[in-house]
């Protein structure tokens, strides 16, 4: 172990690069700008118009389901999801340790308990054999989370959902375009639901969509999404009743037209964005495989990813300083999301659980960029500093 390496640009060495590779960068073409143009130029820009419903076609078309909503964000798909259920206040949803606050935030803001459960130390999914021990007569739900892009045991979660009787929320926020035994996710659940936030492989800036198959809970989205008003019906045919009214509670989620358009342009690339981040990922692990104090993703046996990130497993005491060497050799990395309980909201869902491989693999993970418009010298260069500076911490 060198951390003191002269040739380490943290130590005054020449960087691998000096022009800086970034985290992450949205796979923005012309062809969008043409589309939100277009979109802006035309007379509807608000929520849930035709380029919304078009760009909800499309999604329907590519995951082959017979419902999909354009929400203004997945945090919103996740509220709903929960809000066109009459679940009694209080029962329990078993969500992992390891996600981001909205898989918990939406069952809490629809009144009820969040139950947490620990995920596996290497790929930081739902344990499944922990699912079962948080199983009580108050359980209603389930919402497992594919992290990374890397599907989560979906078989088995299943069917502990289906002998429990229990309501399956897929968190697909960050899948889109991956795989798990032959279907793609954002199919398997009663409710899923997707993410286009900036960071993820497909966006619209923000917006998310809840995908389903089940006729009546689509029926009840429809309204919830827009203010609880049955306006969905009204834009499908203003003729047959000529005004809509406030039929139930709901929220405002229902997303721009501007973005619809974007959401459109967006989905035609993602066979070609979900390759290149393939090939990224492939020549990662072939560069990086052989370094002893590294770990690399292991995706999920009967499933494939669709590598939303790529991260590396490092020895948790020299996790800041590693995202400081590759920052100075001119590659930017990054922390990912803490463990729920491990933050001041969630502390006392966790108070005495055994919760220790959610920071186990926390401790260790460090994202690495990936992105289809990185060029093949980019992945060089970052490929390079990895192994320039864990060769100094190499065991
Ligand atoms: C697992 C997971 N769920 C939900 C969300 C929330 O997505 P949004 O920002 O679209 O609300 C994210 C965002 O990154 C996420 O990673």
């Amino acid at each position: 172990m060198n951390l003191e390496d002269k040739k380490l640009a943290i130590n005054g060495g020449e960087p691998v690069t000096k022009n800086f590779i970034i985290i992450h960068k949205p796979e923005i073409t012309r062809e969008d700008i043409q589309k939100v143009t277009e979109s802006i130029q035309s007379t509807f820009v608000s929520g849930d118009g035709p380029d919304c419903r078009k760009f909800e076609e499309k999604l329907k078309e590519y995951l082959g389901v017979k419902h999909a909503f354009f929400t203004n964000s997945c945090t919103g798909a996740l509220d709903l999801a929960y809000m066109v259920r009459d679940f009694p206040a209080g029962s329990e949803v078993i969500v992992p340790n390891f996600t981001y606050t909205s898989t918990a935030l939406a069952p809490l803001l629809n009144n009820l308990k969040v139950v947490l459960v620990d995920v596996n130390a290497y790929d930081g999914n739902i344990d499944i054999k922990k699912i079962e021990e948080a199983i009580t007569d108050k359980t209603v739900a389930i919402s497992p989370v594919d992290y990374a892009g890397n599907p989560a045991e979906m078989g088995e979660i299943l069917a502990i959902a289906k002998k429990h009787k229990l309501y399956v929320v897929h968190d697909t926020a960050q899948s889109l375009g991956a795989i798990y035994k032959g279907k793609k996710s954002g199919v398997l659940a009663d409710v899923c639901c997707f993410s286009f936030h900036g960071t993820k492989n497909i966006t619209t800036g923000e917006g998310g969509a809840l995908i389903t198959n089940n006729d009546e809970i689509a029926a009840k989205v429809k309204i919830a999404r827009d203010k609880g008003t049955d306006k969905y019906a009204f834009i499908d045919d203003p003729q047959k009743k000529g005004f809509y009214e406030y039929v139930s509670l709901g929220n405002s989620y229902v997303q721009s037209n501007i973005l619809g358009a974007l959401g459109i342009s967006q989905l035609a690339k993602i066979d070609t964005i979900t390759a290149r981040r393939k090939e990224i990922a492939a020549y990662y692990t072939r560069e990086l495989k052989n370094i002893s104090s590294l770990k690399l993703p292991t995706p999920t046996k009967n499933g494939e990813t669709n590598w939303h990130l790529y991260y590396l497993l490092v020895p948790p005491k020299h996790k800041f300083w590693i995202i400081d060497a590759l920052k100075a050799e001119g590659v930017a990395s990054n922390v990912h999301y803490n463990p729920l309980h491990l933050n001041a909201y969630y502390k006392e869902l966790g108070e005495g659980k055994d919760l220790r491989n959610s920071v186990e693999f926390y401790s260790q993970l460090i994202r690495i960029p990936i992105y289809p418009s990185l060029s093949d010298k980019e992945i060089e260069n970052i490929a390079t500093a990895v192994k320039k500076v864990m060769g100094a911490i190499t065991i």
